[in-house]
């Protein structure tokens, strides 16, 4: 089969396609023929030989993708061929055909075809374990989502819209800031333009936000420890702005009792994966049918474009997802 490989480990020309070996089809597992891709930072990572997939996953490039099955292993009760499909994957979406665990295999609303459906596993996700898991969201809580046209971030705003909190975000342009309004958000901030920590502050009253979903990490650090309320969550899921620190007061924390946890969904084990999914499937995927929640895509490739498609995202430019076609 063909997939996109990396030549060395570097910048985006190094990325091509090339014939490589088609995966194994373990008992618990669908061969699933690739429709469309969902790009992603991590894949990025990868490139450049900073994030490798976790043992015993493929090693190529992809975390996600929607495509149809082609083949179901031995002990595979869930699903048929020729069933449409859309996954989160540890690795291998970048390729003709991936192989998925049957557990994380989620249907492909009827509405929505292959191309908005590889743009909604990982970013709704990720988004939906940082507010309802990890950061314990409830109704009329304020959330303040740093980068909020990001995938994650339009994905969380509409999450967190649905779920009835109040949702600040931050952005590097009045467009970006625009789209967060149109998608729920009620405060749009523009990082570069003010000092995030104060303004939160002025539009809560001073009383802060109760969560903050960060892919910052170091250079927003001590602004989200003076943005988070009493009884405060922080969560973090990437280091996008560094991962050293110094001379940080940690009194908030303490006086603050505010939480901060961070957290990976490409490294955890299957069963954490699977409850996950399980659990999307159940009170998200309904709403792609009503329109509740969409996916938010910004642009589609052809996959022989793959290069251009990581140049884009890394020039920050996307709102949403970009999601690279292949060809029938
Ligand atoms: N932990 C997990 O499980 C998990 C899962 C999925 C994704 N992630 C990570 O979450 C991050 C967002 O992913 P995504 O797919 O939503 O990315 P994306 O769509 O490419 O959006 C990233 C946006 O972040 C903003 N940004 C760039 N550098 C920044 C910095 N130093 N500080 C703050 N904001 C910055 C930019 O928007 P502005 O122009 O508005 O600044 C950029 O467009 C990535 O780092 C990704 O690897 C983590």
């Amino acid at each position: 089969m063909k997939a996109i490989v990396i030549k060395k480990p570097g910048g985006p020309e190094n990325l091509i396609v090339a014939e490589v070996p088609p995966p194994n089809v373990g008992e618990q597992e669908l061969l699933v023929k690739v429709k469309a891709i969902g790009v992603n930072r991590a894949d990025i990572l990868q490139r450049k030989g900073l994030y490798p997939s976790p043992p015993g996953a493929s090693q190529l490039m992809g975390l996600e993708m929607a495509g149809i099955i082609t083949k179901c292993g031995t002990k595979c009760t869930r699903w048929q061929t020729n069933e449409r499909i859309f996954a989160v994957v540890p690795g291998g979406a970048y390729a003709e055909y991936v192989v998925v665990h049957q557990n994380l295999a989620m249907p492909i609303p009827l509405n929505l075809g292959y191309l908005e459906a590889a743009g909604i596993g990982e970013v709704f996700l990720t988004a939906y374990q940082a507010l309802f898991w990890l950061g314990e969201l409830k109704r009329n809580d304020t959330v303040l989502i740093h980068a909020g046209a990001s995938g994650v971030g339009t994905a969380a705003i509409q999450l967190a819209r649905n779920a009835g909190a109040n949702i600040i975000v931050t952005a590097s342009s009045p467009a970006k800031l625009k789209r967060c309004h149109d998608l729920g958000a009620t405060h749009g901030i523009n990082y570069q333009a003010e000092n995030f920590a104060i303004r939160v502050r002025e539009l809560t009253g001073n009383r802060g936000a109760n969560l903050i979903i960060d892919v910052s990490g170091a250079e927003y650090f001590k602004q989200n420890l003076t943005s988070a309320a009493i009884d405060g969550r922080i969560v973090i899921l990437a280091l996008m702005g560094g991962r050293n620190v110094d001379q940080v007061d940690l009194s908030p924390i303490l006086l603050n009792r505010i939480k901060i946890v961070g957290s990976t969904l490409r490294n955890r084990n299957l069963d954490y994966r699977t409850k996950l999914t399980a659990e999307f499937t159940r009170n998200c995927l309904p709403l792609f049918k009503t329109g509740q929640l969409q996916p938010i895509i910004d642009r589609v490739q052809p996959w022989e474009e793959v290069a251009e498609a990581h140049r884009y995202m890394e020039s920050n430019q996307n709102i949403g997802k970009i999601i690279l076609e292949l060809p029938d």
